[in-house]
C-alpha cells in the first residue's frame, strides 16, 4: 500500500509510488498506440464493463481520490447506467436484505440492488461518483445510501449485511474486514480482473499483483459455500466471479 496515500486503497500491495506513476505511463501509452494517438488514463472514455480503463481498478495513485473525482466530474456515466452482467444474471441466487455496494463508484450495482428490494448502502471515496450514484437512483424512482468513505478507514458494521457486492474493486487487506461485516448465511458477490488480462488488448502493462491469480478469488473465501464461481476470458476481460455465502 502507498505510504504516501495511505487512505487511498485498490488492488496491489506494497509498491513506490514511482513504479505507480511508470505503470500507468506505461499503460497509457500501450493504449496510445492501439488507437494510434496519445491518450492517458484520465482521458480515456471507458465504453462498457470491460474496457481497458476498468483495468485500473481503485488504482491509489497518490492523488487517487482527485483523479477519480476528476473522471467522474468529466465523464457521463464512465462505467455505464447497466449493472455488471454477472451481477445481473445471477441476482436470482441472492436473497433481498441489506447490502453493501463497495467502492460502488456511479451507483450502477447499487441501484439495480435496489430495484431488486435490497436496502443499499453504496461506499466510494469519490464524492463525484455518489452524486451520479443518488442522480441514478432518483431516475429510478429508489434510494440507496451513500457514503463518501475511504473504505481503509470507514469502520464498517460487523454481522450487519445479508449480501456485499465487490465489482472491479481489488484490495486483499479489505476481505476480512467485509466477512467480518457480512452475516451468516449472508452472500458475497464478487468479479475482478485475473492475471490473464496482461494478454488482452491494453493488459499488457499491468502489474500481476494487481490482478487476482487462478483460484484466488475462491481461496480467499474458502470457507465459504461456494454458489458460483468462474474463471473467463472473452479476450476483453478475463475475471473471476464468485458468489458465496457466508457459514
Ligand atoms: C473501477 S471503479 C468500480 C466502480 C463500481 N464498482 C462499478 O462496477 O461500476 C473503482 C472504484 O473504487 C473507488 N475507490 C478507490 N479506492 C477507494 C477507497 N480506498 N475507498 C473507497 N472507494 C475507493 C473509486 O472511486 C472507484 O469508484
Amino acid at each position: 500500500m502507498s505510504k504516501t496515500m495511505p487512505s487511498m486503497s485498490r488492488c496491489s500491495p506494497e509498491k513506490p509510488n514511482i513504479v505507480r506513476y511508470t505503470y500507468l505511463s506505461v499503460w497509457g501509452v500501450s493504449i496510445a498506440l492501439s488507437v494510434g494517438q496519445v491518450v492517458w488514463a484520465e482521458d480515456l472514455q471507458p465504453k462498457q464493463s470491460s474496457s481497458s480503463y476498468q483495468m485500473v481498478t481503485g488504482d491509489d495513485l497518490e492523488d487517487g481520490r482527485n483523479r477519480w473525482d476528476a473522471l467522474y466530474r468529466r465523464r457521463n456515466y464512465v462505467y455505464g447506467r447497466e449493472p455488471a452482467a454477472f451481477l445481473k444474471e445471477n441476482i436470482h441466487l441472492i436473497p433481498a436484505g441489506r447490502a453493501l455496494d463497495v467502492a460502488s463508484g456511479e451507483g450502477r450495482n447499487a441501484v439495480f440492488l435496489a430495484k431488486k428490494g435490497f436496502v443499499v448502502d453504496a461506499i466510494d471515496i469519490s464524492e463525484e461518483a455518489l452524486k451520479k450514484a443518488r442522480r441514478l437512483a432518483k431516475e429510478n424512482h429508489v434510494t440507496i445510501k451513500t457514503i463518501a468513505a475511504d473504505l481503509n478507514q470507514y469502520p464498517l458494521k460487523t454481522d450487519y449485511y445479508e449480501a456485499i457486492v465487490v465489482i472491479n474493486f481489488l484490495d486483499r487487506k479489505m476481505i476480512p474486514l467485509l466477512k467480518k461485516a457480512l452475516k451468516r448465511g449472508g452472500h458475497i458477490i464478487f468479479e475482478s480482473y485475473t492475471i490473464e488480462q496482461t494478454q488482452n488488448p491494453g493488459g499488457q502493462a499491468l502489474l500481476r499483483g494487481d490482478l487476482l491469480s487462478h483460484e484466488e478469488l475462491k481461496n480467499l473465501f474458502k470457507e465459504y459455500k461456494v454458489l458460483l464461481y468462474r474463471e473467463s476470458n472473452d479476450q476483453k476481460s478475463a475475471v473471476a466471479s464468485l458468489i458465496a455465502r457466508k457459514p
